[in-house]
């Protein structure tokens, strides 16, 4: 499972862990100074750190791919699981010879742990200067002038407004064919083993004008698909009662109705044709019909639905408090297949060994994934976070070899319905849309297609950004290979 999820090229909060984490490129615009970014966890984070590179570029900061180079380090942190956490204090620890033999150097920790740790992260680890949550990062600049004058400065303000939404992110990492557009901030979900709700703050929606001409603007310059992000995207609401009040004048293209999700995909999809949209990541209880029928109706909307379970057990879903069962959960993939059909790539989340999980619940997870048959999951094995509800209400007593030989089962179990599903593709002619040369081969280019699947290709006279029709002649568990029909 390992190579199925470096082999695929999406960065979901997972494959970000699997792959630990991403630095930023070099930007140049001749700023006098330089930062450099590193990035762990989910898309959010990534998507996140574009926009601190933007608010830090209008305050005189170009990025660096080089640490050594940089005036200030940020790190874009996870707390999802315990590992996380570990990862980010071992990086921290490298950097103390730099910061030794640099002392004016600046030290950023942001993201998840800068919030759910605060000032403790001041004194638990020296090297760090500023600790700057997810809502916090208009104060970015201000934080790091005070540490270049030796104040060390936190701010951990959660809003319940900000989205960023006037800020143009700056594209860091771009193949300059996929984007992200962050759509929604926080959950209010609270699944009881999860640190985000806690992280990340309440829920709330951006005004839908800037996400269409976000992704407007991304097509004029070339890019070819954007994903629309968020922790909950299915529970996407934007209404122009409560966000008009603060707006003096009315727009040309306001809009009068209340913006659900469907709508938005909507309003992204008609943009252009030749404009991909996915979207990621949604909540079970979320994915209406709605947004099912509208998934149908235009081609440009990718047939690929990331639809995290995480247990197939009724009672350990209550546990979970994931507002759904089994059977519910059931009976949306049946309606995923009856309006979507059999080529709609379906992916999940699982966790093993949650508090007090029998082998007969475990066994639960196995048939329900035999049942939906995933394209691909992440999968974990519970991690006990501080402060969430399964940590205050229940006992993490499933020994960590049980919760570990449980995950091996399921990640077993995966890989044959990978396979078995890629399988299905063998003979049949796709659309693929080219992201550039594959990793293995300069001979090979990559793309995907509209159920998300990595397909190789051998090179042609195409470039990055262009479509064309390929059929599908050989398959591994993680990868699709084919040839150019058109
Ligand atoms: N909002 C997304 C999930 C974001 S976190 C959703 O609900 O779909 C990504 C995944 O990390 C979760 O789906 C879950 O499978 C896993 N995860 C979250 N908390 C965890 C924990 N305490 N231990 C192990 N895995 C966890
Ligand atoms: Fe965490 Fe649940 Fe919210 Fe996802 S929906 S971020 S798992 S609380
Ligand atoms: Fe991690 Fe925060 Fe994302 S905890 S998964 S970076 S929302």
């Amino acid at each position: 499972m390992e190579n199925i999820i470096k082999d695929i090229d999406i960065l979901s909060p997972e494959e970000a862990q699997a792959t630990d984490y991403k630095t930023t490129e070099e930007v140049n615009t001749g700023k006098q100074k330089k930062l450099y970014i590193e990035s762990y966890g989910c898309q959010m984070n990534f998507s996140d750190s574009e926009i601190v590179a933007s608010i830090m570029k209008d305050n005189g900061y170009d990025t660096t791919s080089d640490f050594e180079q940089a005036d200030v380090i940020f790190l874009n942190t996870c707390s999802i699981r315990d590992k996380a956490e570990q990862t980010i204090r071992k990086r921290l620890s490298q950097f103390n010879t730099l910061k030794k033999n640099r002392p004016e150097l600046t030290v950023g920790v942001l993201g998840c742990m800068a919030e759910r740790l605060k000032e403790k992260l001041l004194d638990e680890e020296k090297i760090v200067d500023v600790v700057v949550g997810p809502d916090a990062y208009r104060d970015l600049p201000n934080l790091v002038t005070g540490a270049e004058f030796g104040n060390k400065g936190v701010n951990t303000f959660l809003s319940r407004e900000e989205t960023y939404a006037d800020i143009a992110p700056v594209r860091l990492n771009s193949n300059g064919v996929n984007a992200m557009i962050s759509i929604m901030r926080g959950c209010d979900n609270m699944c009881s083993f999860c640190v985000v709700p806690f992280t990340r703050g309440r829920e709330r929606s951006r005004d839908p004008h800037s996400i269409v001409s976000e992704a407007r603007d991304l097509f004029a310059q070339g890019y070819r698909e954007v994903m629309l992000l968020g922790q909950n995207v299915d529970s996407y609401k934007w209404s122009p009662e409560e966000n008009n009040k603060a707006r003096l004048s009315k727009k040309e293209d306001e809009v009068s109705e209340v913006v659900h999700f469907h709508h938005l995909l909507e309003m992204v999809a008609e943009i252009s044709p030749l404009l991909r949209v996915r979207f990621s990541t949604s909540h079970p209880k979320d994915i209406t019909d709605e947004v099912l029928y509208t998934i149908k109706k235009y081609d440009n909307i990718c047939k690929y639905i990331h639809l995290p379970v995480q247990s197939g057990n009724s009672r350990i879903l209550e546990l979970m408090n994931r507002t759904y069962d089994r059977d519910w959960y059931l009976e949306r993939v049946s309606k995923i297949r009856e309006i979507l059909g059999e080529e709609c790539g379906i992916s999940s989340d699982m966790i093993t060994g949650f508090c007090s999980e029998t082998e007969n619940e475990h066994q639960d997870t196995l048939t329900l994934m035999d049942i939906v048959k995933y394209d691909f999951s992440y999968m974990f094995f519970y991690s006990e976070r501080p402060g969430t509800l399964a940590a205050k209400k229940f006992e993490d007593d499933i020994p960590l070899e049980v919760k570990k030989r449980r995950l091996a089962e399921i990640i077993e179990k995966q890989s044959q319905l990978s396979y078995e599903r890629n399988k299905l593709d063998l003979g049949k002619i796709q659309e693929i849309l080219i992201e550039g040369k594959s990793k293995r081969s300069n001979e090979q280019l990559k793309g995907k297609n509209s159920a998300n699947k990595v397909v190789i290709i051998p090179d042609g006279p195409y470039q990055k950004g262009d479509y064309v029709m390929v059929k599908i002649t050989d398959c591994s568990p993680a990868t699709l290979f084919g040839e150019v029909v058109s």
